[in-house]
């Protein structure tokens, strides 16, 4: 590679007049910017980031503030330390990203959001909907969604939502939810006035909300990205493939098309709609919602009607599918079975947790484990029903306990892997998740 010892180096300056002074500033110039192109791809390739999105002078920006903030003064001599700590690209990501959000953005996807969820449900009564907000950054979109569907009187038990973003900083904001006029720019400030009140601080979000949306720390270009979450019913990726290359932007199609559940919602941003037009997706028909569905085999397709009651005959719209599991849920998402036979009890307590009634489940649970032997499948159910409850240190004791008993329980080797991962612990959650991957594969 090139540097400024390389002969013939100086030639790049060719063009520049040939005063000692002159040339050295052209030569810095040349340096610089070969140092900068090294910074630039490496954000590219880290997070998709296409440089000329956000202008080089942002990003020139950004970086000089990363330099004061180091006391450095040579951009080669940052960029060597950049390209040696991954803890300084994380500084710098923080320096580029565009975290600008806000309530009910574009208003109509929340709109359509309802409408499906809302007419789906009457076919699921004890669904569970699982849904994306990625990325969320300072969390105005999600708990817009959140708010939409109480709005729409679907009960908390009754839905989840994750939310992911690549910057600590956002999500820190996010989960401290108090908001200034600056996020409250869409026209119809009702919600205002429901969900929030007043402090010296800003609006501060009621709990009720707050507690739906489960913040996480992600990069939707990583290649582990999808390991440990399941499938959605929705995923709202919005105002993020704007900023990326053409590869970028690719890899991040496959992964939402990988993530949400044959026939799902997505909701694009107004910008992005025109690169889900092909083979993976269908439009819905529904002006400013820039919205598609995943397509569905017909296989999967004829395989879901067989589960769902066809009790109107009217419903047009994909309903949610069933999930692929490996995420603390609620409640257990496929409709519990008519309780029969000596697993009676079992399916009676998952249908109870299934309908949000989670002090019954719990309390019947930890009966049974009272009055029987030990078992790894209650300890897994009661885990996830407190899990559920938000107490995850007891979560984490009762899946500890099925894995005793049977180390080849998947389903709580994968809830001790998100328990490890939610609690920042990357090297437990990665065991855990090598475990049940090597069960999963028949090891
Ligand atoms: C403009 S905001 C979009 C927020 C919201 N979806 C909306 O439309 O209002 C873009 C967000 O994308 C996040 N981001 C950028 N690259 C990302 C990546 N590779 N993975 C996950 N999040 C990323 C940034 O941190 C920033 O918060």
């Amino acid at each position: 590679m090139m540097d400024k010892f390389t002969p013939g180096y100086e030639d790049t300056c060719f063009f520049s007049p040939r005063t000692p002074a002159v040339r050295q500033d052209c030569i810095n110039r040349v340096h610089m910017k070969s140092a900068k192109k090294k910074i630039a791809d490496s954000l590219e390739r880290s997070i998709g980031l296409e440089i000329s999105t956000i202008g080089d002078s942002t990003f020139e920006r950004a970086v000089n503030s990363r330099m004061k903030a180091l006391g450095i003064a040579e951009v080669d001599a940052y960029a060597e330390k950049f390209s040696a700590s991954t803890a300084e690209l994380r500084r710098l990501v923080e320096e580029v990203v565009i975290p600008e959000t806000w309530f009910f953005r574009d208003q109509i996807p929340f709109t359509l959001l309802g409408e499906h969820v809302m007419k789906a449900d009457k076919f699921r009564q004890r669904y569970v909907f699982r849904i994306l907000s990625l990325p969320c950054a300072t969390g105005e979109e999600p708990y817009s969604i959140a708010m939409t569907l109480l709005q729409a009187g679907l009960p908390p038990s009754r839905f989840y939502i994750d939310a992911v973003d690549v910057s600590e900083r956002v999500l820190a904001l996010a989960r401290r939810a108090v908001y200034r006029e600056n996020s409250f720019r869409s026209g119809d400030l009702d919600f205002r006035q429901r969900f929030f009140h007043k402090t010296d601080k800003g609006f501060e979000l009621d709990k009720t909300v707050r507690e739906k949306v489960h913040f996480l720390k992600g990069n939707i270009l990583h290649p582990a990205f999808m390991e440990g979450l399941g499938r959605y019913d929705v995923v709202f990726c919005r105002n993020v493939l704007i900023y990326f290359s053409k590869e970028a932007q690719q890899q991040a199609i496959s992964t939402l098309y990988h993530i949400l559940m044959p026939g799902g919602l997505l909701l694009t941003g107004h910008a992005e709609s025109g690169l889900f037009f092909g083979d993976r997706f269908v439009a819905a028909a529904r002006p400013k919602a820039f919205a598609f569905y995943k397509k569905e085999s017909a296989a999967a397709a004829a395989a879901r009607q067989e589960e769902v009651p066809d009790d109107t005959g009217e419903d047009s719209l994909p309903e949610p599918s069933l999930p692929a599991g490996g995420k603390p849920t609620p409640v257990f998402r496929r409709p519990a079975a008519k309780p029969a036979g000596k697993d009676e009890e079992f399916s009676l307590v998952r249908q109870l947790a299934d309908e949000g009634k989670l002090e019954e489940a719990a309390r019947r649970s930890e009966k049974y484990l009272l009055e029987h032997d030990p078992s790894a499948k209650w300890y897994y159910l009661l885990g996830v029903i407190r899990d559920s409850e938000g107490q995850s240190a007891e979560a984490l004791k009762l899946f500890r306990k099925a894995v005793y008993l049977d180390p080849g329980h998947i389903e709580s080797l994968q809830q001790l892997a998100l328990l490890a991962e939610r609690a920042g612990d990357r090297a437990g959650a990665a065991n855990y998740k090598r475990r049940a991957k090597r069960l999963q594969e028949g090891g």
